[in-house]
């Protein structure tokens, strides 16, 4: 069902003077027409959507960086601003954005940035090849958009395995009328680290592709049971990982071993601290950018109550612990004692941590691998998060039903959806078609030994009849999840599991409207 010609979205990628060029590549007299990123339907939804704040301008740089990740450690990496995590950008809603990104990257390199979980137009999604053309090295793109829906996010760019080097920051939209009582906020950017320090997330991509038979572990074929030493040996640039395992997770927690786990872009021997008063109540903003690293996260001596997850409201809960895969977002608020205390991300399954600490008296600094018991107690994780009242997505019988199928695995690193690694050239080939005003049902069903967390780009679906409304779950291994959306923003958009390396791998799909 190629509806699209291969040639003509490489010519419109490469010299078109809009995206709005790729619409051209639909081959006359085939069936079913897609909906044009920057089309009618598109413009459409746009207008509808159009706030009245002001436009808030901002530029962001991507360029070669070394940034200190605290304790004097240095690294080498790409970043936006010459630091990571980039600046934040923090908007009302209703505001207008115009975010000017210009690559500064070396010679070669393409780039763009995807605002994750903003319901936003199409062509502003920043997904090179889907959404626009590929902003070259030395070019610049400026996104337009407003930003309709409170919440966490975050953006990071859409090529290759880059969310995994230092380009990504916080998008925090505020609520006008914010209805939850809290003295102040403390956004917290989780992220393991290898860039510049055991290689770059292209070699650990490159190690990868070679699938377990190539990481010279005397690893027999059909042996992907993790019972054979971690390669560790010496000359390997970076290490491959497979003996992660988490409960929580369902078997194999991650791919890739990093050297540091971040918490606001410094490691746990020299961390960032919020110095407050006690008795104060915090808003924290969780957000996971990490490449291949799920997070367990607890505040030492405190108690969390959940109130948000990818940026939609759920029924308050208490919890110990929040679990966070990449990608996905927790808000909670949290009434402060008096002292010091650690704010620990458990690197799931990795043995681990990155910390912050909260300081509203005296003591001193917790010890650089503290672990709280707090680590041990109650997960506030989705499947036991209810949609808040407000957001909640009544049922309805679905008109159209996608089994996504999660395939692949770690021997041959062919992670895919329905047995077809994305062709990021052929982006149309196998659409997950909708159409625009359905109720939708996505079924992942998960056939691999591991875990994936699924995003979908421009919508929240909710899981299951009364589960949080998100826009990337957390799919256990042998499990299936099912999610449903209405189908309310015209476009073409990505569809992917939010692991870096299995995204690159091939683990991606088209949701593709009909129009
Ligand atoms: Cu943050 Cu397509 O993803
Ligand atoms: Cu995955």
């Amino acid at each position: 069902m190629n509806t699209v010609d291969r040639r003509c979205v490489l010519r419109a990628g490469l010299g078109a003077a809009a995206a709005g060029a790729l619409a051209a590549c639909t081959r006359p007299g085939s069936a079913p027409a897609l909906v044009s990123p920057s089309g009618a339907a598109v413009a459409a939804k746009d207008g509808e959507r159009a706030g009245t704040g002001p436009t808030r301008a901002v530029t962001l740089v991507a360029a070669p960086a070394q940034v200190e990740l605290g304790a004097g450690l240095m690294a080498d990496t790409w970043a936006y601003d010459g630091r990571t995590p980039g600046k934040e950008l923090r908007l009302s809603a209703g505001d207008r954005l115009a975010a000017t990104l210009s690559n500064r990257l070396p010679d070669g390199a393409t780039t763009s940035v995807h605002w994750h979980g903003i319901a936003l137009r199409n062509d502003m999604d920043g997904v090179p090849q889907v959404t626009q053309r590929p902003v070259t090295a030395g070019s610049d793109f400026t996104y337009r958009f407003s930003a309709g829906v409170p919440g966490t996010y975050f953006f990071h760019p859409h090529v290759g395995v880059q969310l995994d080097r230092g380009l990504h920051a916080p998008l925090i939209v505020e609520d006008p009328k914010e209805p939850l009582p809290y003295d102040e906020e403390w956004v917290l950017v989780l992220d393991d680290w290898l860039d510049g320090v055991t290689g770059t997330p292209d070699d650990v991509y490159a190690e990868l592709r070679r699938g377990m038979s190539g990481m010279h572990m005397g690893s027999r074929p059909g042996v992907t049971d993790g019972t054979r030493p971690p390669s560790s040996g010496a000359g390997m640039p970076t290490r491959p990982m497979p003996r992660s395992r988490s409960p929580l997770l369902g078997g194999r927690a991650g791919d890739v071993e990093y050297p540091h786990h971040l918490i606001n872009g410094r490691v746990p021997a020299d961390p960032e601290i919020l110095r407050t008063k006690p008795g104060r109540r915090l808003r924290l903003r969780v957000i996971n950018a990490g490449g291949d690293t799920a997070y367990r996260v607890a505040l030492g001596g405190h108690e969390l109550t959940v109130t948000h997850t990818d940026g939609f409201p759920v029924r308050h809960r208490p919890a110990d612990a929040l679990l966070v895969g990449m990608g996905e977002r927790y808000d909670a608020l949290v009434t402060l004692g008096d002292g010091v205390f650690p704010l620990v991300a458990l690197a799931e399954g990795k043995d681990a941590t990155g910390m912050a600490v909260i300081r509203t008296g005296s003591g001193g600094l917790p010890r650089a691998s503290t672990r709280p018991r707090e680590l041990d107690g109650r997960i506030g994780s989705a499947s036991r998060l209810r949609a808040a009242d407000e957001v909640w997505l009544p049922p309805k019988k679905p008109d159209r039903v996608h089994r996504v199928e999660l395939t692949g695995g770690m021997m041959a690193y062919d992670w895919s959806v329905d047995g077809r690694r994305f062709d990021m050239d052929d982006p149309t080939a196998h659409p997950l078609t909708v159409e625009e005003g359905r109720r939708v049902r996505l079924d992942f069903v998960n056939t691999t030994a591991m875990w994936h967390p699924m995003h979908l780009h421009g919508h929240t679906f909710q899981l299951g009849a009364s589960g949080p409304r998100k826009d990337t779950a957390v799919v256990l291994p042998r499990t299936t999840v099912s999610v449903a959306f209405d189908a309310d923003n015209p476009g073409r958009w990505m569809l992917h599991c939010h692991n870096a390396y299995h995204a690159e791998a091939g683990m991606m799909a088209l949701l593709a409207y009909l129009g």
